[in-house]
């Protein structure tokens, strides 16, 4: 018979695995809390156009990578490629910005990119994310690239890297886009299909190509930061120096250009040395003018969004903690039911109670169970400590024992199993 397989680019995410992603989320949540940030949760999917609009029309994801599909309705609609877009739509849509307040939303969950899989990369995905809203002060890039920082940090990525550009404003685009035309034109029949067509729609797009041919050309391509303005220089040199002045050490990157359109002033991102090609962990930037163009008051808005598998590649290995306080075995099938009694008891009294002490499996099956599960305590029920109502609890690790009668067990249990909880 056909076995069926997730499809490709997607992955499940097992038992096994799910407590670091908690670890990961939790982590989140706690450190993007002290910086007053709240949850946002959006639907996975929304009408194409938020993304058409909001993650730009020339972007390779909306011209190749997005999950379109026509719904029963004739609606068209998108599986979220990206966090930003919805989170702005729904901004605007409930009215959360009231005169000159500063919203600040994070987010987590699948996001969905018709992407080739490989090691880090897959079709469906996990962001982490956060957006800030009714800000211009340079200062707040800077908090938020400190946050992004704190967190990795804290949860031990290896051999973190900052890089950080300004992709300038719209008096620097003119600038640059002329100057770069300019340099491209020259060379275009170096350039690859993409690039030729990148040249036309959007010629700072190629300095993102990863292709060698490409690569040789812009190479030797003007900077932007030849073509600054005034006000655009002043804002990533405030930027440098909050960062600095925070202490979190930054690779000015001056070629760095980000995959999306609505970026404006600052962009950066974070890689990690322990992951291979794929190495991009978190990226970010600025992008006033976005909420304008999606309906809203034009508020500026600064953000960044982590990739949850590529930072799970990049955390240190380490062992789960058990799941499970106190196991409970089954002497002979008779005792099995006083045994459910038992571990409903110590459960209704917040310990984490197991058994398998069910169809009749026999004591040693049940003991190997117990060793597997890495329970730190146990106890062995039979009829003689059912006749006695007496029970032992054993801790497995040096066998100190502790017997009870059972009226007190599950009170008992949770005072061992929690000390916290003792008084
Ligand atoms: P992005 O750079 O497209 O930015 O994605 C952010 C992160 O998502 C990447 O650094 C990477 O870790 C992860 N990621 C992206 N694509 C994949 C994939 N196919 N498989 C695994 N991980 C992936 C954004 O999405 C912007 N919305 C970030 C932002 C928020 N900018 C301002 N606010």
């Amino acid at each position: 018979m056909k076995e069926f397989r997730a499809i490709r680019g997607t992955r499940d995410i097992l038992p096994e695995e799910t407590w670091r992603w908690h670890i990961v989320e939790d982590s989140a949540r706690e450190v993007f809390g002290r910086y007053g940030f709240r949850e946002i949760r959006t639907p996975i999917f929304e009408a194409s156009e938020v993304f058409v609009k909001g993650t730009g029309d020339t972007t390779d994801i909306v011209q190749k990578e997005m999950y379109s599909f026509e719904d029963l309705g004739g609606n068209q609609v998108t599986l979220r490629p990206e966090g930003t877009p919805p989170v702005i739509r729904a901004h605007v849509e409930h009215r959360l910005g009231q005169g000159k307040s500063i919203d600040r939303y994070y987010y987590c969950g699948p996001m969905f990119r018709y992407e080739r899989p490989q090691k880090g990369r897959y079709r469906q995905f996990h962001q982490i994310g956060v957006e800030v809203l009714g800000v211009e002060a340079p200062e707040v890039d800077a908090e938020v690239i400190g946050m992004a920082m704190a967190w990795l940090q804290a949860l031990g990525v290896a051999d973190l890297t900052l890089r950080l550009n300004t992709v300038g404003d719209e008096e620097t685009w003119a600038a640059y886009r002329t100057a770069l035309v300019a340099a491209q034109a020259d060379r275009l029949d170096e350039l690859c299909a993409d690039c030729q067509r990148r040249h036309v729609t959007n010629p700072l797009r190629v300095l993102d190509c990863k292709k060698p041919g490409c690569q040789a050309v812009i190479a030797d391509m003007p900077s932007i930061h030849d073509s600054l303005s005034a006000e655009a220089g002043a804002h990533f040199h405030r930027v440098q120096s909050s960062l600095e002045s925070a202490g979190v050490p930054v690779v000015v990157d001056p070629r760095m250009v980000r995959g999306l359109d609505y970026y404006r002033l600052t962009v950066f991102e974070v890689a990690s040395g322990a992951l291979g090609a794929q190495d991009s962990v978190l990226g970010g930037g600025r992008y006033d003018g976005l909420v304008g163009r999606m309906g809203g008051d034009d508020v500026p808005g600064v953000g960044f969004a982590s990739g949850v598998e590529r930072i799970l590649l990049a955390m240190p290995e380490s062992e789960s903690a058990p799941i499970t306080d106190v196991f409970v075995v089954a002497f002979d099938e008779e005792s099995s039911g006083k045994v459910h009694d038992i571990v409903q008891g110590m459960r209704a009294a917040g310990v984490r109670a197991l058994t398998q002490a069910y169809d009749g499996r026999s004591k040693r099956s049940q003991g190997k169970a117990a060793h597997r599960s890495g329970a730190p305590w146990q106890i062995v029920v039979g009829p003689d400590e059912i006749a006695a109502d007496r029970y032992t609890l054993k801790r497995v690790d040096d066998g100190y024992e502790k017997t009870v009668e059972g009226g007190e067990l599950a009170a008992i249990a949770a005072r061992l199993t929690r000390p916290s909880n003792s008084d």
